[in-house]
């Protein structure tokens, strides 16, 4: 049985409970001891977790670890640079014995990913413009499969079981809130992007059907998912029969969406559906990863530091006090 959750445990804390092996590594340190360097994983977060000063005589038994497998620990929780840590004292590989429920371990989108898509691919379907819904709607059925449970992420926002769905959607909930207030946008053009402009994380990141990543594809690694989404695109267009022009604007929304060449866009936005396309991408992100860190951080008090939000640390308003 789970007894202790990841978002729970506080430092100074000497637990005993289950984790989902994320990534795991046998180092030298600069002491040149050994040591076994871990991320281990449950349905509320993520921690890392070091276990020092390895024997030769453990090290064959530590090697039967593999990504996946689940491990039962007893740990000393730390605290580094601000982060929780587990210090690892007992550490074994799980067996039938110990009544393994998955649903501990798996960080899944609040919502039915079959009602996602169906929300997703209903939109697509209703577009005015007949290319755009082709394109669309052919390239939601032939990733159906991936999307039901495809993180958006190896790590940060939205990694978690069908969490590219769950991003999609949401971003397609605010595009037409945005097209009823800027009247110029074309709401087609600009949900064909929402839709659109993450679907080559499909081939850009490794994904196993707990939409858990151990990493990125070749591809990915080489290309990255907007180069692979134009690429896609193109190939797709020229199948369907999809005009030049209306293409080419979808392989700009795709190459634009990260806005800045470090993030990897070689141009800005030129249009203003591309513009309000990367606002909402980085409205979902931000939001997302506020909500999850202070859903793991106690009202009244200050979060862990986050990296992805420019290691701010946030502040989870207290429960009212009525006085
Ligand atoms: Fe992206
Ligand atoms: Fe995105």
């Amino acid at each position: 049985m789970k007894n202790r959750y990841i978002a729970d445990i506080r430092p100074g804390e000497d637990i005993t409970s289950f984790f989902l092996v994320k990534s795991i590594a046998l180092k030298v340190g600069s002491n040149k001891k050994t040591y076994l360097d871990l991320l281990l994983g449950d349905n509320s977060g993520e921690i890392n977790g070091k276990k020092w000063d390895i024997a030769d005589n453990e090290i064959a038994g530590l090697q039967r670890i593999k990504e996946n497998s689940i491990l039962k620990i007893r740990a000393l929780v730390t605290e580094w640079n601000g982060m929780k840590q587990l210090r690892i004292m007992r550490i074994r590989l799980t067996g039938a014995e110990d009544h393994i429920d998955m649903a501990d371990f798996i960080k899944a989108a609040p919502e039915d990913p079959q009602e996602m898509y169906d929300y997703i691919y209903g939109k697509a379907a209703a577009f005015a413009d007949e290319e755009l819904r082709s394109l669309c709607t052919t390239i939601l059925q032939r990733r159906k499969d991936q999307l039901m449970y495809y993180p958006a992420a190896q790590k940060n926002h939205h990694a978690e079981m069908a969490g590219l769905l769950y991003h999609e959607k949401r971003m397609l909930m605010m595009a037409e809130r945005a097209c009823q207030v800027y009247t110029n946008l074309n709401p087609d053009l600009l949900m064909a992007g929402v839709i659109l402009h993450d679907i080559e994380k499909i081939d850009e990141i490794e994904s196993n059907e707990l939409g858990i990543s151990p990493g990125y594809s070749f591809e990915g690694k080489m290309l990255g998912h907007l180069v692979l989404g134009v690429r896609e695109i193109e190939k797709i267009s020229n199948e369907l029969g999809i005009s030049h022009e209306k293409a080419v604007l979808i392989e700009h929304m795709m190459l634009t969406h990260h806005y800045e060449p470090e993030y990897g866009s070689p141009k800005k936005p030129l249009f203003p559906e591309a513009e309000m396309l990367h606002y909402l991408d980085m409205i979902d992100a931000k939001m997302f990863d506020m909500q999850e860190v202070l859903e793991k951080t106690e009202p009244g008090k200050f979060s862990e530091r986050v990296w992805t939000l420019d290691n701010r640390t946030l502040y989870r308003i207290g429960e009212d006090k009525d006085d």
